[in-house]
């Protein structure tokens, strides 16, 4: 079972999280288990300090490496010596892009820890914990909470078990197996304010529309995203 733990000054965020998505669903089926951690139980001194002010000056408030190492090594503690190790993951603008290939690779572990930063960021040492440095594109948020959610979800929903219809119901959807765009989807009603659904998609012909919806898929990946052009190289 996958166990992910989140660390974070804003724990409070994950509760919708954690009680409607599909992260919750997964819980309940016992496909991973997820912990949010209140980063602020190791802060330093009667104010739980977390923060302080970069040397060298400059603005805001940096992470302090005190609690974040506190954390991360409390969470990494209860590992068997010979487990695999755990996927450390710090979330930050200048990290590697996030996509659907990591979250594989995330699907495939046994205990991932996510740092959630906030405020300026992390001192640069906190990093050192790190095994990945993971962004969720090229903006900044106010903390790493919604990165954290967005890689949490992405990876839990290819668990075994925690989508309906199987491992078809994410190989063929956008970056899936061809990494690809998916083919366009319709559903009842037939026609709609004059848009028809294409007429092989009612015609019954399965090995039809398979053909129509791996050409679709190429178009709209050709149109919309031409740096995925020539699929996956596996
Ligand atoms: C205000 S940001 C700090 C940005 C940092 N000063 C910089 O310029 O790179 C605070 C925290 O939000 C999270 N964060 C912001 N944007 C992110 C992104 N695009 N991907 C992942 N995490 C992000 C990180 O955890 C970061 O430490």
């Amino acid at each position: 079972m996958l166990r992910i733990d989140i660390i974070s000054v804003q724990p409070q965020m994950f509760r919708g999280f954690l009680e409607e998505s599909i992260v919750a669903r997964a819980v309940k089926k016992g496909a991973c288990e997820v912990n949010i951690v209140d980063l602020r139980e190791f802060g330093e001194g009667r104010w739980r300090k977390v923060d302080d002010k970069p040397y060298g000056g400059g603005p805001g408030m940096l992470m302090k490496c005190g609690p974040w190492f506190a954390a991360v090594e409390s969470r990494l503690a209860g590992d068997a010596p010979d487990a695999r190790p755990a996927r450390v993951i710090m979330t930050t603008p200048a990290g590697r892009r996030f996509d659907q290939r990591v979250a594989e690779e995330l699907a495939g572990e046994k205990h991932i820890v996510i740092m959630c930063g906030h405020y300026e960021g992390f001192d640069a040492r906190i990093e050192t914990l790190a095994t990945d440095r993971l962004s969720v594109g090229d903006f900044v948020m106010t903390g790493g909470e919604l990165a954290a959610a967005a890689m949490a979800d992405a990876t839990v929903r290819l668990l075994p078990g925690v989508l309906g219809g199987g491992p078809s119901a994410t190989a063929s959807e956008s970056f899936g197996r061809n990494g690809t765009l998916e083919a366009p989807q319709y559903t009842h009603p037939p026609e709609f304010r004059g848009m028809r659904v294409p007429e092989v998609l009612l015609s019954g012909d399965h090995a039809k529309i398979e053909a129509w919806r791996n050409s679709e898929s190429a178009r709209l990946t050709r149109e919309r995203r031409p740096d995925l052009v020539g699929g996956r190289d596996e």
